[in-house]
């Protein structure tokens, strides 16, 4: 069975019903996506990719990947959301991710705030969510995933890989996460999907290193996430909240 064929299927049995689209090698399958959502295309419309030229991280980074080793898939939805609270979407997407590796690959990732995939103290992997958003509201959401399965990419030392297993297995586990939590309607929506973080998480009730909201850079212990997904830290007696860029982890 082909790649498009073995994603194609994953979809389907993940009750995904609009055909997947899959592309060999494109520049980036966000980037597609975004095409395909700004001209209307529907919740759970989903892009593939074998390999990307033009891979993007998040902060503008470059995302790399090893040719036919690695998960590289954006999905698109249609959320009822305050743009406010997009970050819950994210890490929605880092949950299922962690889920579906310990399915498909038996292999223990955990999110290190807001949503690397990490193996131990290493990524493999992340999420990418882009967004368009009228009048406060959230439109339409990409949200990108790749994850190294079988293999990290060769220039990236310090990567890691989940150490095997099938990509398109991995997208079914993940599609099926994804649908069974995403309900950003339902009023338990928020409060289930903190909880299920807050036991994927890498980083609650660790050291970090931080930069606040009104860009104050901090140190102190995570102490959990708010109802926007924002990271809260306890420092000098204040609970400060971090809303984006990266945090780092100061004790190991
Ligand atoms: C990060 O920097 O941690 C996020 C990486 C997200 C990479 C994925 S690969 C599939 C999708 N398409 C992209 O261009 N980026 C995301």
């Amino acid at each position: 069975m082909s790649m498009q064929q073995a994603m194609t299927r994953a979809a389907r049995e993940a009750g995904i019903e609009i055909p997947l689209r899959y592309h060999d090698v494109t520049e980036s399958t966000n980037t597609t996506a975004l095409r395909l959502a700004d001209e209307g295309a529907p919740e759970w419309t989903i892009v593939v990719a074998g390999h990307q030229t033009g891979g993007k991280g998040r902060l503008g980074r470059t995302w790399l990947s090893e040719p036919g080793a690695a998960l590289l898939c954006s999905v698109v939805l249609w959320p009822d959301l305050e743009a406010s609270r997009a970050g819950l979407l994210t890490l929605l997407a880092g949950v299922a991710m962690a889920e579906a590796a310990r399915v498909a690959c038996d292999a223990e990732v955990r999110c290190k705030w807001p949503n690397d995939l990490m193996v131990g103290e290493r990524k493999a992997g992340g999420i990418l969510a882009e967004s368009a958003v009228a009048a406060g509201r959230l439109t339409h959401v990409v949200i990108g995933a790749g994850v190294n399965v079988a293999a990290a990419p060769a220039d990236a030392p310090r990567a890691a890989s989940l150490g095997g297993g099938d990509p398109a297995v991995l997208l079914q586990a993940y599609l099926s996460c994804l649908k069974q939590r995403y309900h950003p309607g339902d009023e338990a929506f928020a409060e289930e999907l903190l909880e299920a973080y807050r036991r994927a998480s890498s980083t609650i009730g660790r050291r970090v290193r931080a930069m606040t909201t009104d860009g104050r850079t901090i140190d102190g212990v995570a102490t959990g996430v708010d109802a926007s997904g924002n990271l809260l830290v306890e420092s000098d007696g204040e609970t400060e909240v971090v809303a984006h860029g990266e945090i780092a982890h100061l004790d190991g």
